[in-house]
């Protein structure tokens, strides 16, 4: 499979900008170009020097963590899709499970969002997942389908082919309990059957679905060796230079 592999760390409300500074300069001296991408997912603050950083490795892109719908004007505090651009974001994390609970963001919302990181040229890594009642009670698979269609399925095939999709169990997030890799086989397996239903295989097959939850130097080979996990978003351990560097080499 052709797919890209991806390690992307999502940094989330952490690091103030010296640290954020130190991290990447890490990353970046401690990482090679081995044909897989390392994404970091910053802060706003930090995205133009970080982008600065790394502008000589190939191997590294900068993502944010969320951007507005709208496109400019009166939204304090927000930040617009050329702002980011701008400054040399080529990803946008969407959807975070953290952004649909504390800041209300849901299907309909992220559907606007998509589109409108794509229409400014970037890419979002768009993210899915159930709660633990979901789980337990056995549908989180036509959950996550439900969270995909609605939030994704109005994009024509050639936009569509563009997104990243992260499936981020709730239970498993800064939990430090990790989807086994047959839980995550299992969910990667359905969204990759679903979109091969929706947008054909050959849009499915080269679609990256990346786990995250808890992904660790300990629990990443064995994630990312299932044939439908294509890498990890990586909260906790994306802020451990030797961590991330260790999970960016477990392909
Ligand atoms: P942890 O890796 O800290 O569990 O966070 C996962 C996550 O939410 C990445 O977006």
């Amino acid at each position: 499979m052709n797919r890209l592999k991806i390690a992307a760390g999502n940094w989330k409300m952490n690091k103030n900008f010296g640290e954020g500074l130190a991290l990447t300069q890490a990353l970046v001296a401690g990482s090679e170009d081995t044909g897989n991408l390392m994404i970091l997912g910053t802060p706003y603050i930090h995205l133009q020097t970080v982008g600065g950083l790394i502008s000589n490795s190939n191997h590294i892109k900068l993502a944010a963590q969320n951007c507005h719908q709208n496109l400019k004007g009166a939204y304090t505090g927000e930040i617009s899709i050329s702002m980011l651009q701008s400054v040399g974001v080529e990803y946008v994390i969407l959807g975070h499970s953290e952004r649909r609970q504390y800041f209300d963001e849901g299907n309909a919302l992220l559907a606007e969002k998509v589109n409108t990181v794509l229409e400014g040229g970037l890419l979002p890594i768009f993210c899915c997942g159930e709660a633990l009642p979901i789980r337990e009670a056995g549908t989180h698979v036509e959950f996550v389908a439900k969270q995909l269609k609605e939030s994704l399925f109005h994009l024509s095939a050639e936009d569509f082919s563009k997104i990243v999709i992260a499936y981020e169990p709730i239970w498993a997030i800064g939990t430090g309990v990790t989807a086994s890799p047959a839980q995550a086989q299992e969910m990667h397996q359905a969204i990759r059957a679903l979109l091969a239903e929706k947008y054909g295989n050959e849009i499915a097959d080269a679609t990256s679905i990346l786990y995250g939850g808890s992904v660790k130097p300990a629990n990443a080979k064995d994630l990312f060796s299932q044939p439908d996990v294509d890498g990890g978003l990586v909260g906790g351990a994306s802020l451990k230079p030797d961590d991330f560097i260790a999970i960016y080499n477990s392909f």
